[in-house]
């Protein structure tokens, strides 16, 4: 092992040399039965003598921490260690204030769990492996170029699958330039804030909304405003007339389900053209539309290039694969370049290789085909078995689109729905409320509920348990705690 040890001149080197073992042994650094380093080599390492290393050997020999084993070299004895391991100390330096009190809402983790309800997650076991793993090693091969420093943007090849995958299946107006390729949408919308906002600037985002996006704008110094969506999505009118950057899911609102109607996202691009502000138009999971026409992205109904489009492979793919993309407009993409060189310089070149190919050879199509009809015998399972379970004490909201299903506490109903929560992670339920989805004083009551990590044939068993789950807190009607 390579261990740090550091000489100033003053004290005789064999001196420092023991001291410092001899402290490393006593704070746990080396272990019982561990290898010194054989004196020539230490000695070559430190450029000083062998026998300076062999004089600091001896004194450890002679205070009984080391022994020597003939033939096999030098070794730390079992009852030298006196403390216990060192530990780093607990810190003078705290993080900035807007770092201390964040905190994500995390869904209540039962021990065992039975029905994961958790939201925003695919079904990993869907994943194209054996496909994956090809394309994988055959882009390992392909030049040492992968191996190599890179363009900030990324892989070249990806960005221009990517291009193309989003103009023919999403509409989006994008050529390879236009692409940035992040690690998941959360790194496109952290490069997108880091080059637009400015300490103290107004960022609008959707409520309910995702809370990442408006923790992370808070971190870099923003002051975010929860702006109310109705069935049309975000309500334009009710937008702060200071912010300058609205963050919206026009495909699919997050967490509620609905799109952005055309006229809505019409009079979005009118407000911002007249505010000169810039809307982050998130689309991390709309590849799986289960009725309805998809509408034009905001990004493509934009004449002015004032919206950022983000998507992500976390859906599509796999959420590990870290694997997302910004297309923004030309007047940002020095900047975004630059705080991608800064930051992460860019992604793993082998993994956007690989899913270059996987696109290129319409491995993807595929995947989107069959994993597309997985998902919307869920979303009808769902949908069906909420309504024959839970229709007494909630309403599913429309929506087309997806991994989950949002539902709503039917009017003059009041239930304790944390309470419900923690006695559903008692019984293996993973379940979000629309409360967690909310910065609002008074947040709207419902469910989130996830069907990527449930396979079609439970969904059924988990929504009846939700059932009774309701029909008790009903009659018991506890205070929220
Ligand atoms: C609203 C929303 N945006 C974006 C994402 C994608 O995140 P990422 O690509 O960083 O995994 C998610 C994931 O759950 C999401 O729910």
């Amino acid at each position: 092992m390579d261990l740090h040890l550091p000489l100033h001149p003053g004290t005789p080197l064999s001196v420092q040399i023991y001291r410092q073992l001899l402290e490393a042994v006593r704070d746990g650094t080396l272990r019982d039965g561990d290898r010194l380093p054989p004196t020539r080599e230490l000695a070559s390492r430190l450029r000083v003598s062998r026998s300076t290393v062999t004089l600091a050997y001896e004194l450890l020999v002679a205070d009984g921490v080391v022994e020597g084993k003939v033939g096999a070299g030098t070794f730390v004895r079992s009852e030298a260690r006196a403390r216990p391991t060192r530990r780093a100390p607990s810190g003078a330096i705290s993080p900035r204030p807007e770092w201390r009190a964040m905190v994500l809402p995390e869904p209540a983790g039962p021990r065992r769990v039975t029905f994961d309800f958790s939201v925003g997650v695919p079904d990993v076991t869907l994943f194209p492996a054996s496909v994956w793993s090809r394309l994988v090693s055959r882009a390992a091969r392909d030049g040492a170029e992968v191996w190599n420093y890179g363009d900030p943007r990324g892989s070249e090849a990806l960005r221009r699958a990517v291009a193309r995958h989003l103009t023919i299946a999403r509409g989006v107006a994008a050529d390879a330039a236009d692409v940035m390729l992040t690690q998941g949408a959360q790194q496109a919308f952290d490069l997108v804030g880091r080059v637009l906002i400015a300490p103290g600037a107004l960022v609008a985002v959707e409520e309910p909304g995702y809370p990442p996006v408006r923790a992370l704008y808070e971190t870099l110094g923003a002051k975010v405003a929860g702006v109310p969506v109705d069935g049309e999505g975000i309500r334009v009118d009710a937008i702060p007339s200071a912010a300058r950057i609205v963050y919206v899911t026009p495909s699919h609102q997050f967490p509620l389900g609905m799109r952005m109607s055309i006229p809505r996202r019409l009079a979005l691009l009118a407000w911002a053209s007249e505010r000169d502000a810039v809307v982050i138009e998130d689309d991390y999971d709309s590849e799986f539309r289960f009725g309805g026409r998809p509408l034009d992205p905001l990004q493509r109904l934009d004449r002015e290039g004032r919206v950022v489009y983000v998507g992500s492979f976390s859906k599509v793919l796999a959420p590990s694969l870290r694997l997302g993309f910004l297309v923004a407009p030309a007047s940002l993409q020095p900047a975004l370049r630059m705080a991608r060189r800064l930051g992460a310089w860019h992604g793993p070149s082998l993994l956007e290789n690989a899913l270059a190919r996987f696109i290129q050879d319409g491995t993807l199509s595929h995947h989107l085909r069959t994993v597309g009809r997985v998902y919307a015998d869920r979303h009808a399972e769902m949908k069906r078995r909420l309504e024959r379970h839970c229709g007494r004490w909630v309403t599913v909201l429309p929506s087309e689109a997806g991994l989950h299903l949002a539902v709503e506490l039917k009017p003059g109903l009041s239930m304790n729905l944390a309470a419900l929560c923690r006695d559903a992670a008692e019984r293996g339920l993973r379940l979000r409320t629309l409360a967690d989805f909310s910065a609002a004083a008074r947040p709207r009551e419902g469910f989130v509920l996830g069907f990527g990590a449930i396979g079609t044939a439970r969904l059924g068993e988990g929504i009846r348990q939700l059932g009774t789950l309701l029909a008790t807190a009903s009659r018991s009607n506890r205070p929220a705690r």
